[in-house]
């Protein structure tokens, strides 16, 4: 077995865009959370699918036939991602924002005035608004949870207190795509099913850093997007198979009625799923290389490849960690107890004492350092931390950064 230490060197010039260069220096990309940049094979097989196989779907000559082809096979790759066998009960769609919309609008016929909606403080908008608009449409009640102020992590206690026999759906993230707590879907599926109400889970942010589960999360629902995990910009959806057949979502007459295709709204981004696939190679490759054995099955190389990333990314948030807490004009935002380094992801949000932090991220960018500043969108946190309206600087860790990258933000931080 390898480790990705010993490979990161490789990985890395397998990304172009990490060689670009600002004042003759390295760009850091720590904006990974924002969107991760993408290996070379990606926009190879994207500007091969446009080259070669360039067709609407379902045609009777070559160009369709292959192009459905690849749609088939992206569907099996995405399903081995999502751990399911099941690859029609994954669809695509042009985001994750836009196809949360779409499933929110199918599963709000269903619900009634008394329903109740449980979302997050903790989450990102998109996996709070199509919910909130949805339950306003039925009448419905939206009850949200709170999180832990001193650790920005979801509170227990008062999920378990808003959920009810009322209760249609809850709609969690994985993991926050702001203080990278991880959520502990496994157990909020299984208290929703218990009262009888659907799970919906957000993890977008999840799936660069983790694998996914579908399966072993217990969830009904789930969406990602693959432009956070070294893919281009496409949203991904799964749903148990018996919701997706039942649920009438709002579509064209002519178009199918049998899954994938019913939820998959239009014409598809065909060259970007081409890309997704692609994306889901480089991945399993990964996990392949490490152990040293080509001809391990995607979903186990799947398996490999995240346990690599997990463990590789952990050392460089520990070092970040360390680094952040012993500036003492930096303030973190989420876990720092590093017992509980396994209940968060390698994505950090912080405030300064002196500086807001659009002028820091300004500061950074200037060297060459790219990071968020804001709210990024998970606008409960900043909201309820009274953070609003600068928010924070989000430095996102993924599996191309390097201690030297570290090391380096560490140093600019310090010296601002
Ligand atoms: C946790 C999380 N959920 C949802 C979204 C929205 O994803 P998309 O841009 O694919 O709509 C994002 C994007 O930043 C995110 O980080």
């Amino acid at each position: 077995m390898l480790s990705i230490h010993q490979c990161v060197g490789m990985l890395r010039q397998q990304f172009p865009a990490l060689a670009r260069q600002h004042r003759r220096q390295r760009v850091v990309y720590l904006d990974g959370p924002a969107g991760t940049q993408v290996p070379q094979r990606v926009i190879d097989a994207i500007s091969d699918y446009l080259s070669h196989r360039n067709a609407n779907h379902g045609g009777l000559f070559p160009t369709s036939v292959e192009s459905d082809a690849m749609l088939d096979e992206a569907h099996r790759a995405a399903a081995d991602l999502l751990g399911t066998a099941d690859a029609d009960c994954v669809y695509f769609g042009p985001n994750m924002t836009t196809l949360t919309f779409a499933l929110s609008r199918a599963l709000s016929k269903t619900w009634q005035p008394g329903d109740e909606v449980v979302v997050t403080r903790l989450d990102h908008d998109a996996n709070v608004t199509p919910w909130v608009l949805a339950a306003q449409d039925a009448g419905a009640t939206v009850r949200y949870v709170d999180f832990h102020h001193e650790d920005c992590t979801l509170d227990m206690a008062d999920f378990r207190a808003k959920l009810s026999d009322k209760t249609r759906l809850v709609a969690v993230g994985c993991a926050s795509n702001s203080t990278g707590s991880v959520n502990p879907v496994k157990e909020i599926c299984a208290a929703a099913r218990e009262v009888g109400a659907l799970s919906f889970l957000d993890a977008v942010h999840f799936a660069p850093h983790a694998l996914i589960d579908v399966a072993e999360f217990g969830c009904d629902f789930l969406a990602c997007s693959a432009y956070k995990f070294f893919g281009p910009h496409i949203g991904i959806a799964w749903g148990r198979r018996e919701l997706l057949e039942n649920l009438t979502p709002y579509k064209l007459r002519p178009a199918t009625n049998e899954l994938p295709g019913k939820w998959m709204t239009g014409t598809q981004n065909h060259e970007c799923i081409a890309g997704v696939l692609a994306a889901i190679e480089y991945l399993a490759d990964l996990g392949r290389d490490v152990a040293a054995n080509q001809s391990l099955a995607r979903r186990a190389a799947l398996q490999v490849s995240y346990q690599a990333v997990g463990e590789y990314e952990r050392a460089l948030m520990t070092r970040m960690l360390s680094g952040l807490q012993a500036n003492h004009e930096v303030k973190i935002w989420g876990i720092t107890d590093s017992a509980r380094y396994g209940d968060r992801l390698p994505t950090i949000s912080i405030t300064h004492q002196r500086l807001s932090a659009p002028e820091i991220a300004r500061r950074l960018g200037e060297v060459g350092i790219f990071v968020w500043h804001g709210n990024y969108y998970a606008l409960q946190i900043t909201e309820t931390l009274g953070l609003e309206p600068d928010g924070m600087v989000r430095i996102g860790l993924v599996h191309y950064n390097t201690e030297e990258e570290v090391d380096r933000l560490l140093q600019v931080l310090n010296s601002l």
